[in-house]
């Protein structure tokens, strides 16, 4: 199993489809381990996009991620973090393909809606940065026996 930290952007919230995408990636299988609603400020977005706090449109980054509320959340499954980048797609949302969540839902580079960690490193990061420990929840949904095969993990 593994984890993988997500993040609805302010245009999702604004645009009212968190319950929508969410309920992509609950319909795929992953679990929900922690979630929580707040505004980004700017030293917790320098600490989030540290790769990129020295690129040009950076500061119009900071403008965006901090202009509204977000709903940060961890989820869980098998290469949960490989499956959730592919459900989400190509970084611009004009680029991305039909059927993904930026291809479904964006036209834009920068407002696509939803981030996923794009590593093991990535995760372990940015799960730290946005939750204490405690506040991940180690649970076993009772449908898992109709998810998938025993020896499949
Ligand atoms: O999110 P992803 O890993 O697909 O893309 P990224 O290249 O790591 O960029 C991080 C985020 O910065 C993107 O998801 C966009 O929201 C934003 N971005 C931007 O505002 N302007 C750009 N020229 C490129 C990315
Ligand atoms: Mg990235």
């Amino acid at each position: 199993m593994e984890r993988t930290f997500i993040l609805f952007k302010p245009d999702c919230v604004q645009r009212r489809l968190v319950g929508r995408i969410l309920a992509r990636f609950e319909d795929k299988g992953l679990n929900v381990v922690a979630m929580k609603m707040l505004t980004i400020t700017p030293e917790l977005s320098r600490q989030h996009y540290a790769e990129h706090v020295q690129k040009g449109w950076y500061p119009t980054l900071e403008a965006f991620i901090t202009g509204g509320p977000v709903v940060a959340a961890v989820l869980e499954g098998l290469e949960a973090i490989r499956v959730v980048r592919e459900m989400l797609g190509a970084t611009t949302g004009l680029n991305a393909a039909a059927g993904t969540i930026r291809g479904d839902y964006s036209s834009s580079r920068q407002m696509n809606l939803v981030h996923g960690s794009d590593g093991a490193e990535a995760a372990k990061r940015e799960i730290a940065l946005y939750f204490k420990p405690e506040e991940l929840v180690d649970y076993q949904p009772t449908i898992t026996k109709w998810m998938r095969a025993a020896d499949e993990g």
